[in-house]
């Protein structure tokens, strides 16, 4: 069995199964090899979390409050697996060199929000070759009605009527392979993204249902509080990095200044009293959401504290909060991408711990499917 694991390890780390180098790739040390078998083990005895992000624009105020703040919260605990999901990006077309800015990017935003990447695995999709190979296989085992019904492949084809090309279609089972490699319990999302974790529970129970149990059935893990962070000016709809023109969404990277102009302009509405009502004050509601996020504070304790003083008092308030929120993050990551030979060690590193485990799931389905061994 392990001669059959490391033979995969092997196949993905540039080092033939008898040992020797492949010419131009990185041979992984003794310290490496031990490393991987360390993660299999802890796999084993904790629960693992997955989740990504797409690299198509900077990371906003949403995914932070909606992803990065849990996935470090939960880095702790969990064997955690994070990664910028680059060939999810492509679906809808990218500028090359902005895409790879944008992955860097975000790898170092990972570490600047607290995951620690010794402890967890942070990587490029692109970088563990199992995720285009699973995604084909889970392609057969996914309904062409499953996929039509999907809201973000409703909306995004909606805004791209020029492109809506099939990566755009299939994009949600690259996303069950994703989280199906690895073995994961917890999904960390927003709420966004709940129907595509569904949709993953659905492909690995169809898939168990003919080939046995192959594949963990992954659950949901959606926040309390800042699961859907709303656009500041248009706050029926979902803050989105593709939509950062008119001052609506609000980047990590951001300059206090241009965080406090976007919050003194954020929509309300006719009244004055600071309440929570998501149906009559959506704009009022999000930015008590973006509050609380930002202090702490209860809806309670916010309606109390802002009692009589109306929003042109609470607006600039919730601004220099996201700005204290997010200041040591943008300057953490600042500092992070200087350091080139840093982030490459991390998210090579990264790519390597995954493919170990990632390859170990592909070979059991290809087995399954009846692939013959390479
Ligand atoms: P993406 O890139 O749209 O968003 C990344 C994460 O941020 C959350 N999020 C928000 N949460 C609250 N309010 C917002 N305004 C907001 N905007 C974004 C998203 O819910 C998400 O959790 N398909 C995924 C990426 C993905 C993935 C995966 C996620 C690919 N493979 C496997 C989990 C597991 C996406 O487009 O996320």
């Amino acid at each position: 069995m392990m001669g059959c694991l490391w033979s995969l390890f092997f196949e993905n780390s540039g080092v033939d199964p008898d040992g020797s180098k492949k010419s131009g790739a990185n041979c992984p040390s003794s310290a490496e090899i031990a490393h991987n078998g360390i993660l299999e083990e802890k796999m084993e005895n904790k629960k693992i979390i997955l989740s990504g992000i797409q690299p198509s624009g900077s990371a906003t105020l949403g995914s932070y409050l909606g992803a990065f703040r849990n996935w470090a919260a939960l880095s702790n605990e969990y064997e955690c697996l994070y990664m910028t999901v680059d060939m999810h990006a492509i679906t809808t077309r990218q500028v090359p060199a902005q895409l790879r800015k944008n992955q860097l990017e975000q790898i170092a935003q990972f570490i600047a929000c607290g995951i620690d990447p010794d402890e967890n695995t942070l990587f490029i999709q692109s970088h563990v070759l199992a995720h285009a190979q699973l995604a084909w296989v889970l392609n057969c085992f996914t309904m062409f009605g499953e996929l039509s019904r999907m809201a973000q492949f409703k909306d995004k084809s909606s805004k791209n009527a020029e492109n809506i090309n099939a990566g755009l279609f299939t994009y949600p089972t690259l996303q069950a392979a994703d989280i199906l490699l690895y073995g994961t319990d917890l999904v960390p999302v927003g709420a966004d993204q709940k129907q595509h974790v569904e949709l993953t529970r659905d492909i690995a129970v169809r898939f168990n249902g003919v080939f046995g149990d192959v594949f963990k059935i992954p659950e949901p893990y959606i926040p309390t509080v800042g699961a859907k962070i709303m656009d500041l000016q248009a706050p029926t709809k979902k803050m989105s990095k593709s939509e950062i023109a008119d001052g609506g969404c609000i980047l990590i990277m951001d300059k206090p200044e241009d965080i406090m102009r976007s919050f003194k302009r954020a929509v309300t509405d006719s009244e004055t009293e600071v309440r929570f009502d998501q149906e009559t004050k959506p704009g009022i509601s999000n930015l008590m959401q973006i509050y609380s996020c930002a202090t702490g504070k209860s809806f309670e304790e916010i309606e109390k504290e802002f009692s009589g003083r109306g929003y042109g008092e609470f607006k600039p308030c919730v601004g220099e909060a996201v700005v204290e929120l997010l200041r040591p993050i943008r300057e953490e990551t600042e500092r992070l991408l200087a350091d080139k030979a840093y982030m490459q060690e991390v998210y090579k590193k990264g790519a390597e711990k995954a493919s170990y485990i990632a390859n170990k799931t592909l070979r059991k389905v290809y087995k399954k499917v009846g692939f013959i061994e390479r």
